[in-house]
């Protein structure tokens, strides 16, 4: 941060000088101006961190200026000087925006409290709107691509509602973040939004975790606790990894659902819970019914709304937006300027699988913020896994979301006949015979894929 610039405007050239001379002294950076036409002028080409204002000036008078200034930078402060001060005008200026009111004669000394103080305010209040605004982005769900735009308009529509979700998707796809949306669209978003993580509570403690205990419910129950139901009353509960819960919980759970009511370890009172339950889990619970360790009844009563997240590799169009989204987030977080992305970087991270999906991609951009000395991020820069994007197995052929079927299996088969072609030195006989078809019908497939065939009867590479 560089010196603070503060912008003086007074007709009067003996105060202008008195003030700019102590302010310098302090080590401000000091702009005049000696009316308020000319102050604005100043605005137009630097905002300064404070404005010290007189109310009366030939010209546009104080208040007029003030509310000039504050129309065009609505966060500037301002502190208003008079050699007329009454009650009257002090209180319009507090109420146009002005932080403080200076009466004439001046003591300089009044002044530079005055002046360190706004500055400590306004300092403050920056400091405020950008957490704000880092606050904002965690929640922010990026994504142009029409799966993620569904998601959000889901989101949007069932929100608002009571009605149960079930968010299913790889891990790292954004089962969380669409849960925390969901309850920020809805009529519970000032009530709690509670998280349970089924997954990393070992069995014996779930169930005074989730319903609460009396005190000597148990051995080491020393006190009475309150369970997340309870605690999410009003609210919603996030019941998170849902298919490792066991079946002895999910039963419980389902009771709860059912009924309405909980009842903690150690108690047999009921008590009247008002939740709304949003699950997820990266396992396909279908599966798990199928292998008896996931109750049907549950999983039906859970799967009002059901979201999928799909995997990264299935929306890597929305990549560069993900990209330049965690680069500006990180950037603010670690005090550093805004970086931007090589074209061959960029290439490279759009090419790559992703299996850990958002939260892989997420990672690495934070890694390049806090590594790469530069402003801009170099292919070099990236984990050498990521360097080699055409090195991962088959995941080379690239699917879209615009895919259907007849153009995947294109891609997928143009890529095994080449490679099989490449295997038997492009000649299209033995090729064919590999693949078990006709000559001629291998011909015709490399026609239609593209790939020219020569007259001796070899295949060339020579495709898109
Ligand atoms: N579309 C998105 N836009 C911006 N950030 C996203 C998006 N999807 C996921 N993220 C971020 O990626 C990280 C992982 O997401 P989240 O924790 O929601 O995944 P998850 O599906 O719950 O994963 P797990 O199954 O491992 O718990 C979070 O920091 C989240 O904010
Ligand atoms: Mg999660």
């Amino acid at each position: 941060m560089g010196k603070p610039v503060i912008l003086v405007v007074d007709d009067e050239k003996s105060i202008r000088s008195a003030v700019s001379g102590i302010l310098e002294d302090e080590g401000f950076v000091v702009r005049l101006a000696e009316s308020g036409e000319k102050a604005l002028d100043v605005l137009e080409k630097e905002i300064p961190d404070l404005v010290l204002l007189d109310i009366w000036l030939p010209g546009i008078d104080g208040l007029d200026t003030l509310t000039k200034m504050r129309e065009k930078v609505p966060e500037l402060g301002v502190i208003m000087i008079s050699g007329h001060g009454t009650i009257d005008t002090a209180v319009r200026a507090t109420k146009l925006g002005a932080l403080n009111f200076i009466e004439k004669p001046l003591s300089l000394h009044r002044l530079l409290i005055e002046v360190q103080q706004a500055l400590k305010q306004k300092a403050l209040e920056r400091e405020n709107r950008e957490l704000r605004m880092q606050i904002e982005m965690q929640y922010t769900m990026v994504g142009n691509s029409a799966v993620i735009q569904e998601i959000r308009r889901t989101i949007e529509t069932a929100g608002p509602s009571n009605g149960r979700v079930l968010i299913s998707g790889e891990s790292g796809t954004g089962k969380e973040l669409v849960a925390k949306a969901i309850h920020r669209a809805s009529q519970r978003a000032s009530a709690p939004f509670v998280e349970v993580n089924c997954a990393a509570i070992p069995d014996d403690l779930i169930e005074s975790e989730l319903f609460g205990h009396e005190k000597g419910a148990f051995t080491n129950a020393t006190y009475q606790k309150k369970g997340k139901f309870e605690l999410a009353h009003g609210g919603t509960l996030f019941l998170d990894e849902i298919g490792d819960m066991s079946l002895k919980t999910q039963s419980k759970v389902l009771r709860a659902l059912e009924e309405g009511v909980i009842e903690r370890v150690g108690s047999t009172r009921s008590i009247p819970i008002d939740v709304r339950i949003i699950a997820a889990s990266n396992k396909n619970l279908l599966n798990e019914i199928e292998k008896n360790t996931f109750r049907e009844d549950l999983f039906y009563r859970l799967n009002v709304i059901p979201i999928h997240m799909p995997p990264l590799r299935e929306h890597s169009e929305d990549i560069p937006l993900l990209i330049n989204h965690y680069l500006e987030y990180y950037c603010k977080e670690y005090g550093k300027p805004m970086k931007n992305i090589l074209q061959d970087a960029l290439q490279a991270l759009k090419k790559y699988s992703w299996p850990g999906n958002v939260r892989e991609l997420k990672n690495e951009i934070e890694r390049l913020v806090i590594m790469t000395p530069l402003a801009v991020i170099k292919l070099d820069d990236l984990r050498d896994s990521l360097k080699q994007p055409t090195s991962q197995g088959n995941n080379d052929i690239e699917f879209t979301t615009q895919d259907d079927l007849k153009s995947a299996r294109e891609k997928f088969e143009q890529k095994f006949i080449l490679e099989r072609l490449k295997e038997h030195n492009w000649n299209v006989t033995q090729t064919a015979q590999h693949l078990g078809i006709e000559r001629s019908n291998l011909h015709r497939k490399l026609k239609q894929l593209g790939i020219q065939t020569g007259s001796n009867g070899s295949a060339d590479a020579r495709t898109n």
